[in-house]
């Protein structure tokens, strides 16, 4: 694509706040849990990132385009004026990875993937246009679920380089009836709480799925394909998939299982390490919560005696109006932040559980729901407190 290309080697890559984490392969960033909770929206040097390849870089952002082909009549080549031009939308949206929490779920039994605690998600408000609206520009109308070409997917092609696709570009897709339904609020972005797409999250354009894991949420976009089958791209077909307990590498079938899409309900507390010492007194229990398919938080519990009894969390997202699930006034794919004060008078484990209003709720226990790619570790969040000198 002209305008824009993908490095196959990391010599050219943007520079990140020096409190992030960083894996091994530097292809993951996370900031620490203190830094999450704090703010509703997260600032963007402190938002998770992670890349499958080297960033790519943009030469020329006016022949950059987006080619819109395949199952449709009237392919598109569509340029950054064109989003531009049509009708803007900020959505204030979580992104998670599927793999948030995996570390946890390791110590049950070891699981492959990067090991991020508990800091790969963040809220952001994202401004583009809809999905649905650039669609209508090929003729595609809106609640639309198949093409009279029998275009039933939307697959989202990047430019970047995936050694897990051979040195190809990262791609995923969603149902066609997703992408044209204006209420699904899918973007195609360009700003990210007010500034231009950094480098890291996608400059110049790319897709942000609501509700759905971080995966489907395409960066560096190159092209939007209508295809018959949803995409058969690694990351689609070969992981993000969320198998039983029992199956392991040896007896595993991929096909067996569909594409993870929605997220399931979380609740994460931020204000205390793992272990935590605290002298005895009034401490602030505090953390984020939030669900799939912009389902709201219903309820936010604490136990502070390791789950014999619970208390429950006030919970806000914008100072001063106070948080109704799936109210109008609700930012519905954002997180919603909680807060306790309660008295620790001993060591003691801390438990928070949060519930949707679908009344979906955390499993207690991970061993429940471990599988070997270590996705949706949504189980109870336990932070061990100590009584003793303290650290806050
Ligand atoms: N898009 C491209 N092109 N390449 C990637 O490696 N990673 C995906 C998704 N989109 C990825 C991508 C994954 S797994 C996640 S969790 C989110 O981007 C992370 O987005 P962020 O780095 O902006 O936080």
């Amino acid at each position: 694509m002209p305008g824009i290309k993908g490095p196959s080697d990391y010599s050219q890559e943007p520079p990140r706040h020096p409190c992030l984490q960083i894996n091994s392969k530097a292809t993951s960033f996370a900031p620490p849990r203190s830094a999450l909770g704090s703010s509703y929206v997260t600032p963007v040097d402190l938002f998770y990132k992670r890349n499958h390849g080297p960033i790519p870089v943009v030469d020329d952002i006016e022949r950059y385009c987006v080619d819109i082909t395949g199952l449709i009549q009237t392919p598109k080549k569509l340029c950054m004026r064109d989003v531009r031009m049509l009708p803007k939308y900020n959505v204030t949206a979580i992104l998670q990875c599927a793999g948030n929490r995996r570390t946890a779920m390791s110590k049950t039994r070891k699981v492959r993937g990067v090991g991020w605690d508990v800091s790969a998600i963040g809220n952001a408000v994202w401004r583009g246009a809809k999905l649905a609206d650039v669609l209508a520009l090929v003729g595609i109308p809106k609640l639309t679920s198949s093409t009279q070409s029998g275009g039933k997917h939307v697959e989202f092609v990047s430019i970047d380089k995936c050694k897990e696709e051979n040195g190809g570009p990262y791609k995923a897709s969603i149902p066609l009836s997703q992408a044209t339904n204006p209420e699904a609020d899918v973007l195609l972005a360009y700003e990210m709480n007010g500034e231009p797409l950094n480098r890291d999250h996608g400059y110049p354009l790319r897709v942000i799925v609501p509700g759905v894991i971080g995966a489907r949420s395409v960066k560096w976009l190159d092209s939007i394909n209508i295809i018959a089958e949803e995409c058969q791209g690694f990351f689609m077909q070969k992981d993000y998939k969320m198998f039983p307990p029992s199956v392991d590498w040896d007896n595993i079938n991929w096909s067996t299982r569909r594409p993870q899409m929605d997220f399931p309900v979380q609740s994460v507390i931020c204000s205390l390490e793992d272990v935590q010492s605290i002298k005895p007194g009034k401490i602030t229990i505090s953390g984020y919560a939030a669900s799939g398919g912009g389902r709201g938080i219903e309820r936010v519990d604490v136990s502070i005696d390791g789950g014999k009894t619970w208390l429950e969390a006030s919970r806000f997202q914008k100072t001063g109006i106070p948080y109704i699930s799936d109210h109008e006034s609700s930012d519905k794919w954002a997180w919603v932040l909680f807060e306790i004060t309660v008295d620790i008078p001993y060591s003691t484990e801390i438990i928070a559980k949060a519930v949707d209003s679908a009344a979906n709720v955390q499993p207690e226990n991970v061993r429940d729901i471990w599988n070997l790619r270590g996705i949706l570790n949504t189980s109870w969040h336990r932070v061990q407190v100590r009584m003793g000198h303290s650290n806050m």
